[in-house]
């Protein structure tokens, strides 16, 4: 896997709970031995890398937003502070990257893996199966960040709530997909987290299998909005099987449906799709195009907004920006 031993560096880093788990973590996947090579850091394309925290999603859950509530705060891209509100009023904010780039590379990459902790409303499961050289580049990018240092507000989890353990190493491949294949369309809708907020999840949480992209996933928004991700299978009457390849494009990037709507910002494509790349916009729709039609897609008129009473399946509702005593700093307590 990825991880390579543990070094003195380690050792004298900062944060010794990280290099317990650390340490847990080597000892699994020592387990299993890999054929994959360590990520060659040294050779990383600092551009892709941002590029790639952009279609990932990776700044527009870590990054504030500016007073219109949609616009990144790019003075503060990274530094974290976006709340996600969980059950029985929990809440998590983002973490500062600008301060986790200091960490060694193997660490930051084991834990956007979610190998050392649980990160909570991070989709680690998702990125546990990053490529290496995608992580390599990414991990160069985020190093660059340089540290603001900046308060967030403390986490709240009730005494109760049972912390899921840290991803075990799962295979990793040396390399993204082949562009212009139907495996990279693929790889792209799982990292630039389509598949993560299109599918709806079985009672055990996990992703309903026969139903990928069926949407149906319920997030809450202010107050008592929600919002319903709708149907990315090519299904005629509730999917995109209507749509041309040139409409799909354009609600990715620009946000603008077939009939014209403007999609609720919920749908980041102003915050991560809008720069994506000929080349990889063009594989995701392809694939996308090659889904077959779901056959039962949930009742409630996918997307739109809409007042629900049945709070039970949300996965987590997040606010535009941090709260104002965080903004104006009266709360302390960064992680
Ligand atoms: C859906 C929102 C979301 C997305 C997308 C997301 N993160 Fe996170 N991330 C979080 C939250 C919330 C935390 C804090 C989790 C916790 O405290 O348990 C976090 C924690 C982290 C940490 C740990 C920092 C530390 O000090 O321990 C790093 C590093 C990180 N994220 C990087 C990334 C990168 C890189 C990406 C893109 C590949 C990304 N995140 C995508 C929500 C997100
Ligand atoms: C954070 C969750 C989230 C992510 C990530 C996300 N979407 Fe969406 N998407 C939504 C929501 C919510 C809507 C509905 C917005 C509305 O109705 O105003 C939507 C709408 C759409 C639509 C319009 C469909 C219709 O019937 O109107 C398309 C197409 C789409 N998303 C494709 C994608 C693709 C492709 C990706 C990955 C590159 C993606 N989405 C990632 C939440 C998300």
């Amino acid at each position: 896997m990825v991880e390579s031993p543990v070094t003195e560096r380690y050792v004298t880093g900062r944060r010794k709970s990280m290099l317990a788990l650390l340490a847990l973590t080597l000892t699994g996947c020592g387990e299993e031995p890999s054929i994959i090579k360590p990520t060659a850091f040294h050779q990383a394309d600092l551009r892709r890398g941002e590029y790639l925290t952009e279609n990932f999603a990776c700044q527009e859950c870590h990054t504030v937003r500016e007073k219109d509530g949609i616009t990144l705060d790019r003075t503060l891209l990274f530094a974290g502070g976006v709340p996600f509100h969980g059950p029985d009023g929990s809440v998590v904010y983002t973490a500062n990257v600008t301060l986790a780039s200091q960490y060694p590379e193997q660490l930051i990459d084991a834990t956007i893996r979610g190998r050392l902790a649980y990160k909570f409303a991070m989709p680690t499961h998702v990125f546990n199966r990053m490529a290496s050289d995608d992580m390599r580049d990414m991990t160069a990018y985020l190093k660059t960040l340089r540290p603001v240092l900046r308060p967030l507000p403390d986490n709240y989890l009730p005494a109760n709530l049972a912390l899921r353990a840290p991803h075990s190493p799962v295979p990793v491949p040396e390399h993204a997909p082949a562009p212009g294949t139907l495996e990279h369309g693929e790889y792209l809708s799982r990292m630039c987290l389509c598949q993560d907020c299109h599918s709806p999840r079985d009672s055990t949480g996990a992703y309903a299998k026969d139903r990928l992209f069926a949407g149906g996933m319920r997030f809450q928004l202010e107050g008592d909005r929600y919002i319903v991700t709708p149907d990315l299978t090519q299904s005629p009457d509730t999917g995109l099987g209507r749509w041309s390849a040139p409409e799909i494009v354009r609600a990715i990037r620009t946000g603008i449906a077939r009939n014209g709507r403007k999609l609720d910002e919920f749908m980041p494509y102003s915050t991560a799709f809008h720069s994506m790349s000929t080349q990889d916009i063009d594989d995701l729709v392809r694939y996308l195009r090659s889904l077959a039609p779901a056959k039962r897609v949930p009742s409630v008129g996918a997307s739109s907004l809409m007042r629900l009473q049945d709070r039970a399946s949300f996965r987590y509702r997040r606010t535009a920006g941090l709260p104002r005593t965080c903004r104006q700093g009266i709360r302390s307590g960064h992680r």
